[in-house]
């Protein structure tokens, strides 16, 4: 290396940083200095050179078959890796309806507040305006029985529900599990080595005579009663009380997933089970990823009492401390000036709508080969396949083409499964289906 005085006039900066420099690359390692006879680049420092992982595959590369349809949101300038939402996506709200600019005004406001707001580590345990504001959409819209001190803000349904099973669990306990079923549920058991017990679906949801004379010693049951993933059958009154009776002999916990039932088409809302709950059996799991944008990552959870809301949220803590007080913030606002529940309104008018658009196209185009369930609540529906199609062949074959579906096959837990595809209808508006409608038909050939 030069002298450090040559290279400060060299460079025209001052010797004292030149030696400080040469100080911290001699600590660091990539000088070495000899006395008497200066200062060396150190022989063993080779430069990194990067090479391409071995079996990588480039991003664009993969995802190229899936962009029929250009993203809809702002943000696909400045964002390559993001999933375009094509048909027929389940679970996708329609984002070209969102008010994003209302959602910016609030964020903005919140932004501006920020000093109002605990920026250090806070209570695990959620926000609690929004633990307020949401307790009170809940009490109005699902009649869920809830106090801010029994709810916990996670981040997500899933979150949820690999906290329950890891905390109401031991290894091997056994779990009631609806089949077809939501498989974010059976990974969250499969995780924490739970029994998984398949338990057939019939158009009352989940099938408690089978469960009670197959498995009678099960510690929990998952259930969407309001609308079961992925088939859409409610569960009635009868096998509700049923259901509740035997957990409370028994002593079983009941996870209740409301996932998407706030959009009820037909008939008037159907409360939820929670609401029925005398003995504490029932915990509450429910998102906003489906009434406002899966990116947000908010989820609840309601339990029977206090005591067990602060178990999980310190748990909860152990995990990842809190979920984003930003996000939270937002939400409430949102919340508190009236907002989710006019979207809410508004959605509902135009999933009906996608919904009655998606049925009619399927029917005049595809009749032959696919008979559409209707839903009376939800963002997808199930088409049985009327020939002998492989579902798996077409869910293959449909992705090619740029269609994202889902077989029912992928939510079965055995081979009892009747062969039909899931397909979303709440993202997508009237041009979009028919041109999905069609690319599927060239699929059935
Ligand atoms: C039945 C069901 N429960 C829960 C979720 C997950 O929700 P979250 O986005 O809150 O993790 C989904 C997602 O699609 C779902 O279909």
């Amino acid at each position: 290396m030069p002298s450090s005085r040559d290279l400060s006039i060299e460079l025209r900066i001052s010797r004292n940083i030149v030696t400080k420099v040469f100080e911290q690359l001699l600590l660091e390692g990539f000088l070495s200095s000899k006395t008497g006879s200066g200062t060396f680049v150190n022989a063993s420092v080779t430069p990194l050179v990067s090479k391409p992982r071995k079996n990588s595959t480039a991003p664009a590369k993969r995802r190229a078959h899936r962009s029929v349809i250009p993203r809809h949101t702002a943000f696909s300038h400045h964002s390559t890796n993001l999933e375009p939402i094509v048909p027929f996506q389940q679970s996708v709200p329609l984002f070209s309806e969102f008010s994003l600019s209302t959602w910016q005004r609030v964020s903005a406001h919140v932004n501006n507040n920020i000093q109002l707001l605990h920026l250090g580590y806070d209570d695990a345990q959620g926000y609690l305006p929004l633990r307020q504001a949401m307790c009170d959409h809940l009490r109005i819209s699902r009649s869920v029985d809830c106090e801010p001190e029994r709810m916990v803000i996670v981040n997500g349904a899933r979150q949820a529900l690999h906290l329950t099973v890891e905390l109401l669990l031991k290894p091997n306990d056994m779990c009631w599990m609806e089949n077809p079923g939501y498989p974010g549920a059976t990974s969250a058991m499969n995780r924490f080595g739970t029994k998984i017990c398949p338990v057939p679906v019939t158009d009352n949801g989940l099938d408690i005579n089978f469960a009670i004379h197959n498995y009678p010693n099960a510690n929990l049951v998952y259930v969407t009663p309001s609308h079961q993933f992925p088939m859409g059958s409610t569960m009635p009154l009868g096998e509700r009380l049923k259901l509740l009776d035997y957990a409370r002999k028994k002593n079983m916990w009941i996870v209740e997933d409301d996932y998407d039932s706030e959009f009820r088409y037909n008939g008037r809302p159907i409360p939820a089970f929670q609401s029925m709950d005398t003995n504490g059996n029932v915990i509450y799991i429910g998102n906003l990823s489906k009434v406002l944008f899966p990116a947000l990552r908010l989820g609840y959870m309601v339990f029977p009492d206090a005591d067990l809301a602060r178990k999980f949220a310190t748990a909860k803590s152990v995990i990842d401390g809190q979920t984003t007080i930003l996000n939270q913030a937002a939400a409430f606002e949102f919340i508190h000036r009236g907002f989710l529940s006019r979207h809410i309104r508004k959605m509902k008018i135009q999933y009906k709508k996608n919904q009655d658009d998606l049925v009619r196209l399927l029917n005049l185009h595809l009749s032959d080969h696919l008979q559409p369930l209707p839903v009376d609540a939800g963002m997808h529906l199930v088409a049985l396949i009327r020939d002998n199609s492989n579902s798996q062949e077409i869910v293959a074959k449909a992705a090619k083409k740029g269609l994202i579906i889902h077989s029912l096959s992928e939510y079965s837990l055995n081979k009892k499964i009747p062969n039909g595809l899931v397909l979303g209808f709440a993202g997508f508006k009237e041009k979009d289906l028919e041109m999905g409608v069609l690319l599927l038909k060239k699929v059935f050939g």
